[in-house]
């Protein structure tokens, strides 16, 4: 979909010229998984594929919202009076959650939107196209209702409507990327507190694969919040013995100290991944901020056998693709990204290997699973905001 096509779009289903226009990327996170919601670090970056919004103001108090992308829903419409979540409304619940929240929150929208919606993040691959379409909502809403809120704030509410008004338990990780990324950085961010920095990126010599396993995410929201509640579990346990309010808080040491006072074994090793992934996550920073590209993929592929082992959040397709890629020459390191149960994993390669490397692993995945992977190269783009679209004639 072209510039100009979804121009057209618009003015057809809208019946209108004017428009703006605002885009927000989707997300990798190269190391930190699940320790977002346990007050840990998380190293994300934002990447160039992502969800573009065309906004118009109507006269009325109709919010009329198509989306490219589930055409055969065709139209949906809502009043800026009644925004409750409603089943059949489908993808138009995020964009609809955040105008709710928004004016839960006191800001001023009293006028309705003719919005069209085009995403070319890979869906329900865990590159996070929801947190995508609630962000480039967010921006749109800003900016078209000049809405003095901070990009902090925004990303907050991106996260409560996640969590209240969607209902997965997520934590802060993807609305943060996403409103928050940056040209060629990752940014350090610790949950807890918010407090980030940002960190170059330079790879030079290889690029980043993302590598999606095409599997749909079956029951990941269920799973999800079963993760996160035995997380709880562990730490009002440790909070017995140590003064703790996340399990971000605790270095490995400590956490080994106790970590026997947790009887049930599922709940322990859950702990522990939370605990060792924090750990890797800080360490990966200093590995890479001392260029140090191999340290930085040895604890990447760590972070896998992790997510694998302790917490079980891969399952037979991540670990097929991670594992035949670990088998290739020019691979510095891979591990999945995002929630796990499905979706895609990433993968830091040798810029002349990467012809090689996609046979290899794309002919050793089809054989061990039966169905074909996907692969894109990711470059890591900024966060969102307004854009010019520009249209090719
Ligand atoms: C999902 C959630 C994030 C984070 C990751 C796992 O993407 O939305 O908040 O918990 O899973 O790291």
């Amino acid at each position: 979909m072209n510039a100009g096509e979804l121009e057209g779009l618009f003015r057809e289903k809208f019946g209108k010229e004017g428009f703006r226009s605002f885009f927000a990327p989707g997300r990798i996170n190269l190391i930190g998984e699940h320790t977002d919601y346990n007050g840990g670090h998380v190293f994300p970056c934002a990447i160039t594929y992502g969800t573009y919004a065309l906004a118009a103001k109507r006269t009325d108090r109709m919010v009329r919202m198509y989306s490219v992308n589930f055409s055969e829903k065709g139209i949906i419409e809502c009043t800026l009076d009644e925004l409750s979540y409603h089943t059949a409304h489908d993808w138009a619940n995020y964009p609809k959650g955040m105008i709710s929240y928004l004016k839960k929150t006191g800001y001023l929208i009293e006028e309705g939107l003719d919005l069209l919606f085009y995403g070319n993040i890979p869906n329900g691959a865990g590159l996070s196209s929801s947190a995508s379409i609630e962000m480039v909502t967010g921006v749109m809403l800003q900016s078209l209702f000049a809405l003095k809120i901070d990009r902090i704030e925004l990303v907050k509410l991106g996260q409560i409507v996640e969590n209240q008004y969607i209902g997965v338990n997520s934590g802060i990780m993807d609305q943060f990327a996403i409103g928050m990324g940056k040209k060629a950085c990752g940014m350090l961010l610790d949950c807890q507190t918010l407090q980030f920095r940002y960190a170059p990126i330079q790879l030079e010599h290889h690029v980043i694969v993302i590598m999606n396993t095409n599997k749909r995410r079956v029951l990941a929201a269920s799973k999800y919040n079963e993760r996160r509640q035995e997380c709880e579990d562990a730490l009002k346990i440790l909070q017995e013995k140590v003064p703790a309010q996340s399990l971000g808080e605790l270095s490995l040491e400590t956490f080994e100290k106790y970590e026997t006072s947790i009887a049930n074994e599922i709940v322990r090793k859950r702990a522990r991944h939370a605990v060792s992934e924090n750990e890797r996550t800080i360490q990966a920073l200093e590995a890479l901020e001392k260029n140090d590209l191999y340290t930085f993929g040895e604890l990447m592929n760590d972070s896998h056998r992790s997510l694998r082992d302790d917490y079980e959040v891969t399952g037979a397709e991540l670990d097929a693709l991670v594992e035949a890629a670990w088998e290739q020459n020019g691979v510095i390191g891979a591990r999945m990204t995002g929630a796990g149960f499905g979706g895609c994993a990433i993968a830091i390669v040798e810029r002349g290997s990467v012809g090689d490397f996609l046979d290899q692993v794309g002919q050793t995945y089809l054989a061990a699973v039966g169905c074909e992977a996907s692969f894109y190269i990711a470059d890591i783009g900024d966060g969102a905001s307004e854009i010019e679209l520009e249209v090719h004639i």
